[in-house]
């Protein structure tokens, strides 16, 4: 029995969609039902930033999760497979026209990935402000609550719709299926068969 935990909405749904080719069987979590079993398989729906810590503290083996969210927890777990779903990159984001003025004595950045940022601007050996928000992040410059922001990209049609322009590339993000390191090596060859499984459908 594996015990998967997969972030709810279109990647849990495109996920399914794999393990359905390389397992013969139609999984779907009913209505609003959290826990899908069926096959050997205990299915979580669950937040995407939940992802990492339901694997990280072993209430699910496996996980699948974008880059950036598994960067941002900063825990240590065994990246198993590239799905190649949901890439995107994370940028800085400015008002169009504008850069970044690296002379100023404390920048302000808003965003949802705080790690990622800090250790970005700590790297270019910057002052930063983070300001931690929960969405719509493009707003933040416009109204004068920060500098620029660090924030997903996938069309960059947020940033433009909203008169920002795309800096510097943080990291380039897809989604992975990943594990634990107990769970990997108490059922290593579950494991394996299942990773050998997926990636011959992708
Ligand atoms: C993400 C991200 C951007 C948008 C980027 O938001 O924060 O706002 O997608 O996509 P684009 O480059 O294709 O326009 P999400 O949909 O996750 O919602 P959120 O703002 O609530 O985080």
């Amino acid at each position: 029995m594996l015990t998967v935990a997969l972030p709810k909405g279109r990647i849990a749904e495109q996920t399914l969609e794999k393990f359905e080719k390389a397992f013969g069987e139609k999984f779907v979590f009913e209505d609003r039902k959290l826990i899908l079993k069926k096959a050997g398989f205990t299915f979580l729906n669950v937040r995407n930033q939940d992802v990492p810590t339901y694997v990280m503290y072993g209430a699910a083996d496996l996980g699948v999760v974008g880059l950036d969210v598994l960067e941002e927890k900063e825990y240590d777990l065994i990246k198993l497979l590239d799905l190649g779903l949901g890439r995107c990159k994370v940028a800085i984001g400015l008002r169009a026209g504008e850069e970044l003025d690296w002379t100023k004595s404390l920048i302000k950045v808003a965003t949802k990935h705080e790690t990622i940022a800090k250790k970005y601007f700590e790297q270019k050996a910057m002052a930063v402000e983070i300001i931690k928000l929960y969405g719509s992040i493009e707003l933040a410059p416009l109204v004068g609550l920060s500098d620029c922001i660090v924030d997903i990209v996938e069309t960059g049609t947020t940033m433009k719709q909203n008169g920002l322009e795309v800096g510097p590339t943080i990291m380039e993000s897809s989604v992975y299926l990943i594990s634990n390191k107990n769970s990997f090596y108490a059922k290593k060859d579950l494991i394996l068969d299942l990773r050998e499984r997926i990636e011959a459908t992708l």
